[in-house]
C-alpha cells in the first residue's frame, strides 16, 4: 500500500496542535510528517505518533520536496501565498482558512454532506467555518427527506474559535487588566460580533455561515439568516436552528432521519434534563442534536439545539476526515 507525506502548516497553533491529536487517533498510512510555522517557532519540537519533529520555517521552497497532501492552518493570508505554491508541486491542500472557501474551483467539504464535491478540486480543498461545519450533518439530513426552504441561524459560540489571546481574555476577571483579543469583556458576558461587521450590518461570520451553507448543501438561492454571538464558553460551539422545510413531516420521521444521518448523535431527553450541551461535546467527533420541536408559527418547520467540538469537528477532525477519504478513495 503507498505511504504518504503529509505537511502541516501552522503546526504550532490551536488546530495545528488538534491536527496532530486527530492524526495520532487515526491509522492513516503516512510514513513522514513535515511541521511548519512562521519563524519565530522554527527549531522548536513537536511530537507525533512518538516521534519528535523540529518545527521548520514555512518559505516559498517548503514543498519541493514533494507531499501528497497538506494540512493548513496558519490563518488566510499564509493560505492565500503558499496553498498555491504547494499545489502547483502537486500537493492536496486542505486549508482551514476562510481564504479560498466561495472560490469558484475550490470544493468546500464536509465529507459526510458533500465528499463528492472533492473530485473538482484543483489542489485546493476548502474546510469550511466550524459553525457552519456542524450544521451542515442535521440541515443535509433534513433536506434530502423534506426539503429545506428556509434556516434561521443563532449561534452561541465559544472562546476557543477566536485562539489563544482570546481564551486569556475569558480567564481575564480584573476589569482593570487589558484585554488581548475581544473589544469587550466576555467574561461573564455575550459579544454578538464575531469576525468584522460588513456595510449590510452583518459580521463577517454571518455571512461565512449563509454563503457557505448554500454552497455545502448546493443550493445557491437558500433563504438563510444569521446572528453569530461569542458566549463565555471555553469549547464547544452551540446553536439554535431554525428551520422551515418543503414538505410535512411526522415527529417521529423526522427525529428518525437525523437520527440515522453518520455522525450525529440524538440528546433528547427534556424529561430527564437531557440536551447537547458544550461540555459535553468537547472531545468528540460528533455533532450532537436536541431540543427537537416543532416550530408552530409556520406549516412545516423545526427548532433543532446543534453543539459540536468547534475546534474538532468544526476544524481539525473535520480537515482530516477530509485527508482520510482521499487517502482511502486514492484521490
Ligand atoms: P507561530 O506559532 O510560529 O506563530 P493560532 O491560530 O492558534 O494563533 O495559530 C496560528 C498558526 O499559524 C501558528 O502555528 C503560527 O505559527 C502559524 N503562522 C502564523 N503566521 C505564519 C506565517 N507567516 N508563516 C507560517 N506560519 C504562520
Amino acid at each position: 500500500m503507498k505511504k504518504y507525506k503529509v505537511a502541516i502548516v501552522g503546526a504550532t497553533g490551536l488546530v495545528g496542535r488538534s491536527f496532530i491529536k486527530v492524526l495520532e487517533e487515526k491509522n492513516l498510512p503516512i510514513e513522514s510528517y513535515s511541521l511548519f510555522a512562521s519563524k519565530r517557532s522554527a527549531g522548536s519540537k513537536l511530537t507525533l505518533l512518538g516521534k519528535e519533529y523540529e518545527v521548520q520555517e514555512l518559505t516559498e521552497h517548503s514543498f519541493d520536496s514533494g507531499f501528497d497532501y497538506a494540512l493548513f492552518s496558519a490563518g488566510g493570508e499564509v493560505s492565500k501565498k503558499y496553498a498555491p505554491i504547494a499545489a502547483k508541486k502537486g500537493c492536496i491542500v486542505i486549508d482551514n482558512s476562510s481564504y479560498f472557501r466561495m472560490h469558484d474551483d475550490v470544493p468546500l467539504v464536509v465529507p459526510e454532506v458533500n465528499f463528492d464535491d472533492v473530485r473538482n478540486n484543483h489542489g485546493i480543498i476548502a474546510n469550511p467555518n466550524c459553525s457552519t461545519i456542524q450544521a451542515m450533518l442535521p440541515l443535509k439530513a433534513l433536506d434530502d427527506k423534506y426539503g429545506i426552504k428556509r434556516v434561521v441561524y443563532s449561534t452561541y459560540q465559544a472562546v476557543s474559535g477566536a485562539g489563544k489571546n482570546a481564551l486569556d481574555d475569558l480567564k481575564n476577571t480584573d476589569n482593570n487588566k487589558p484585554l488581548k483579543k475581544f473589544p469587550h469583556p466576555i467574561f461573564n458576558n455575550c459579544l454578538p460580533h464575531i469576525d468584522s461587521f460588513l456595510d449590510n450590518g452583518y459580521t463577517k461570520e454571518e455571512m461565512k455561515m449563509i454563503n457557505e451553507t448554500r454552497k455545502i448543501l448546493h443550493h445557491p438561492d437558500l433563504r438563510v439568516t444569521a446572528t453569530t454571538v461569542r458566549v463565555p464558553v471555553s469549547n464547544s460551539h452551540s446553536e439554535s436552528i431554525n428551520v422551515e422545510l418543503e414538505k410535512d413531516f411526522e415527529m417521529d420521521d423526522l427525529v428518525n432521519t437525523l437520527r440515522n444521518f453518520p455522525n450525529i448523535v440524538i440528546v433528547d431527553n427534556p424529561e430527564k434534563n437531557e440536551y447537547p450541551m458544550p461540555i459535553n461535546a468537547t472531545g468528540h467527533d460528533e455533532v450532537f442534536v436536541g431540543r427537537i420541536r416543532r416550530d408552530n408559527s409556520v406549516k412545516s418547520g423545526v427548532n433543532l439545539w446543534v453543539v459540536a467540538d468547534n475546534i474538532r469537528k468544526g476544524a481539525a477532525s473535520n480537515a482530516v476526515q477530509i485527508l482520510e477519504r482521499l487517502i482511502q478513495e486514492q484521490i
